[in-house]
């Protein structure tokens, strides 16, 4: 006996509640209005009618295959709906939960050096300046007495930069914070006293070297002062910079272009982890007349001290840290020592 269209309805109506992802879904639904599906097999038996009785089976039918779809859609619309119920409830957030919170970040030991190194020249009445990192050759070389030939303007010692500023000058990463001295000299009249703190670059990597590292350049000028003066303000700083005045302290013959007479200066502690070892910390001298006279200052009235010194160094011998790389690479267990 044939069922009836709306024992059908029922029986779909029952397949698709029993359904409860889309894949059970689409199966139940084959069986109903598919190709195969009970409905469409009805369908094809209104050829087998005529007349009014085929209109009235047609009505019938199309009426119970738009409940059925009805009751597909409702059922799709369910199962999606508990599908993202569930998802939100898996993915929840417990709000409720303590927070992880924000590490408080903190400078650099560098730059908690050359802020130390700041404040103490600016307590015995220094200017503080800064220049280019990209420096024109003229600056970094000519201007302080470095000929044409001399061994640091090799390709291989020094990073060069392509190309030149507007005026057709080569331009170099500077080597040294010198150029300060005449950059800064040019716009500032006597007494000059400055230090200029900042990046340099040179082909250098070992433990007391690093390819980008930093200096502060110091420059006093005027009509009076002798290197017993230079001597005892650097002495002075460095007695203040660590706070202790146990430091042996020499001055060792040297050669730049750029000064005459010439040193290096080394430092060494007593005691401590690095005790006993001198580690050179800066250069120095008497501003050479062909530098004073790049300036613009007769010789014959100004004399001029001058010092370049390792910033890196001079945070190495105040911490203890034996290679000088650790600060640049970026170990937070390391970094995280220097609250100063
Ligand atoms: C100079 O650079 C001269 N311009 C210093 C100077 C200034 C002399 C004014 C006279 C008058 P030197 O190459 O020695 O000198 O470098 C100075 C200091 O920079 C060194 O004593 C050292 O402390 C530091 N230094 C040099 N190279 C490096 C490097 N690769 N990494 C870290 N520190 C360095
Ligand atoms: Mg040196």
């Amino acid at each position: 006996m044939e069922q009836s269209l709306e024992a059908l309805i029922e029986e779909a109506r029952t397949a698709f509640a029993a359904a409860a992802d889309p894949t059970a879904l689409a199966d139940a639904k084959a069986r109903f209005v598919g190709r195969e599906g009970e409905l469409t097999r009805k369908m094809k038996q209104l050829g087998a009618l005529t007349g009014e009785a085929k209109a009235t089976a047609g009505r019938a039918l199309n009426a119970a295959k738009q409940a059925i779809e009805a009751l597909l859609t409702a059922r799709q619309e369910a199962i999606e709906h508990a599908e993202l119920e569930q998802r939100l409830a898996a993915e929840a957030i417990d709000v409720t939960l303590p927070g992880r919170g924000l590490g408080a970040g903190g400078l650099h030991p560098v730059t908690l050096t050359i802020a130390r190194i700041e404040a103490i020249f600016r307590s015995i009445g220094f200017d503080v300046a800064d220049g280019p990192e990209i420096e024109e050759d003229f600056f970094n070389f000519t201007a302080l007495n470095t000929p044409e030939n001399h061994p640091a303007r090799s390709m291989h010692d020094t990073f060069y930069v392509d190309g030149t500023d507007d005026q057709g000058r080569g331009l170099l990463l500077r080597t040294h914070t010198s150029p300060m001295q005449i950059r800064y000299a040019r716009t500032h009249r006597p007494p000059i006293r400055v230090i200029a703190p900042g990046k340099t670059y040179r082909v250098d990597s070992d433990a007391t070297h690093s390819p980008m590292f930093h200096q502060f350049e110091g420059l006093w000028i005027d009509t009076n002062v002798s290197f017993a003066d230079l001597k005892s303000v650097y002495v002075d700083f460095l007695h203040q910079f660590f706070e202790r005045d146990d430091i042996d302290v020499r001055f060792r013959p040297s050669y730049f272009p750029f000064t005459e007479p010439s040193a290096e200066i080394d430092m060494r502690f007593a005691d401590g982890p690095l005790r006993g070892r001198w580690l050179e910390i800066s250069g120095a001298g008497q501003v050479h007349p062909n530098v004073v006279r790049n300036i613009g200052l007769d010789p014959e009235i100004f004399i001029g001290f001058a010092f370049g010194s390792g910033i890196e160094r001079l945070a190495m011998l105040r911490h203890g840290i034996s290679d000088l790389r650790l600060f640049y690479d970026n170990d937070l267990r390391f970094l995280r020592q220097f609250r100063d």
